[in-house]
């Protein structure tokens, strides 16, 4: 059996926990590959709304099991606040949520680094979650980090203090930056308990003896591949591999062993923190959006930055993570709309190009735009895509002619059952 892969091909946010989720009754584990608690994947179902953070979004199909793995770092308050959440709503998770002893741990002095760094770069600033995401993966990389499976070691304490130690005196760089570390040390040493009730398990040998039993198993990116530290508009970027090559070392499997890749974009496009974003809107077209589209961060609630379609940057990031299939999302936030727009190419250094710059940051692009009339009414999910507006489905073939990859699930709402399988 191969791994399937979820991804989002934009900057975040492109609706991967409801694709997740509606997928995942045709898996057996669920599996989170990369990044943290900067993640905010919203769900909607049986009139309830779930924004997890850590938890992969396969947990409330019972059937199921669901593991953190090695490639995530975690933030053990989030993730007990996670499980409160999970458990207030009865939903049992118990013997389902597995943790990869490989996993990374985001300790508070992390989240303080990371606050610290953002105000020394003013208004350069990456507009990061503030999750402590960035120095966690340093400390990784940098071979001084703490792993899940560490709490359960005798040395955990003096590891620990180490790492804050070191943490302490980066910080004294910072004076201005102020917080009350006795207080959050508590609440981070409390929220062990919550952590070591979950099953640890060795991930890689985990999801590879699942593989050689014939489990079906859904890899869920998180954040988007214009995010990807070595492939997003960087510097502008997080800290992870967000591409399809992130689930080969953060669940710990051959490349060979990747199957579909199933890459979601939204219908229009939107950006959450700083960064190059070449077909922003400023008009009230692009407030629009914002507003019919509800695009509001799920993790730290600040507005998100709106804009049309760019597929030059949708074929590039299609070209990394190999996509087999695309999900288009939102598409109903378009239904009020007389036209649409789409990027096909760009233009900069005097020439027209369909591929992206080496630095987006450094170079000023202007998007070539293609203008699609719209369909300027509701698309029902019930009577399937061949109850679509005519129109739409012209869209959506033009889409797909222009990123050469086929469209086979068209979101129209939130909520779980609100999407359109091609061909039904
Ligand atoms: P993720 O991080 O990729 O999982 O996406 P988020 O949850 O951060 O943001 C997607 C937002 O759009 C959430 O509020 C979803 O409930 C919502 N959403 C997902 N798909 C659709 C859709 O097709 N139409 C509408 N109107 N909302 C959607
Ligand atoms: P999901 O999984 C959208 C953005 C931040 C910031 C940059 C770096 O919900 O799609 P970080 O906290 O990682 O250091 O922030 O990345 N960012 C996201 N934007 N969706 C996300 O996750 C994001 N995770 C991080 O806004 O610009
Ligand atoms: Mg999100």
């Amino acid at each position: 059996m191969k791994v399937d892969v979820i991804l989002g091909l934009q900057w975040g946010d492109e609706g991967k926990g409801k694709i997740v989720d509606y997928l995942a009754p045709n898996y057996d584990l669920v599996a989170r590959f990369q990044g943290g608690p900067n993640a905010g994947h919203t769900l909607k179902f049986d009139g309830k709304k779930f924004v997890l953070h850590t938890v992969p979004s396969g947990i409330f199909r019972q059937e199921l099991m669901n593991l953190i793995g090695n490639g995530v770092v975690i933030d053990p308050i989030t993730l007990e606040r996670e499980i409160k959440g999970l458990e207030s709503n009865n939903i049992d998770y118990k013997g389902r949520l597995l943790v990869a002893r490989k996993a990374h741990l985001i300790l508070p002095t992390h989240r303080y680094l990371d606050a610290a760094s953002e105000a020394s770069k003013g208004v350069e600033k990456i507009g990061s979650t503030l999750k402590g995401i960035g120095p966690t993966y340093m400390d990784k990389t940098g071979r001084n980090g703490l792993r899940a499976g560490d709490v359960n070691l005798p040395s955990f304490m003096e590891k620990y203090e180490a790492l804050k130690v070191k943490h302490l005196g980066l910080l004294k760089q910072y004076p201005d930056v102020e917080f009350d570390l006795e207080a959050e040390e508590k609440k981070w040493f409390d929220s062990l308990d919550t952590l070591r009730s979950l099953d640890f398990v060795d991930g890689e040998y985990y999801v590879n003896e699942q593989l050689k039993q014939g489990k079906k198993i859904l890899a869920e990116g998180a954040q988007g591949s214009m995010l990807d530290i070595d492939f997003g508009t960087y510097p502008f970027v997080t800290s992870s591999n967000t591409v399809t090559a992130g689930v080969c070392n953060g669940l710990g499997i051959a490349p060979s062993k990747i199957g579909e890749v199933i890459g979601i974009t939204k219908a229009y496009c939107t950006r959450v923190g700083g960064g190059p974003f070449p077909t922003e809107l400023f008009d009230a077209d692009g407030e629009f959006l914002r507003k019919e589209g509800a695009e509001f961060g799920a993790t730290t609630g600040r507005p998100r930055r709106c804009g049309w379609i760019d597929l030059p940057q949708l074929r590039y990031t299609i070209m990394l993570n190999g996509v087999t299939q695309l999900v288009l999302t939102k598409i109903d936030i378009l239904n009020k709309f007389k036209t649409v727009k789409a990027a096909t190419s760009y233009k900069f250094d005097g020439k027209e190009s369909r591929d992206l710059p080496y630095d987006l940051c450094e170079t000023d692009v202007e998007p070539v735009y293609t203008t699609y009339k719209a369909w300027e009414q509701e698309v029902p999910f019930e009577g399937g895509y061949k109850s679509m507006p005519d129109a739409a489905k012209l869209y959506i073939a033009e889409l797909e002619n222009e990123l050469g990859a086929p469209i086979t699930m068209i979101s129209v709402g939130p909520e779980r059952e609100a999407l359109i399988l091609k061909g039904s």
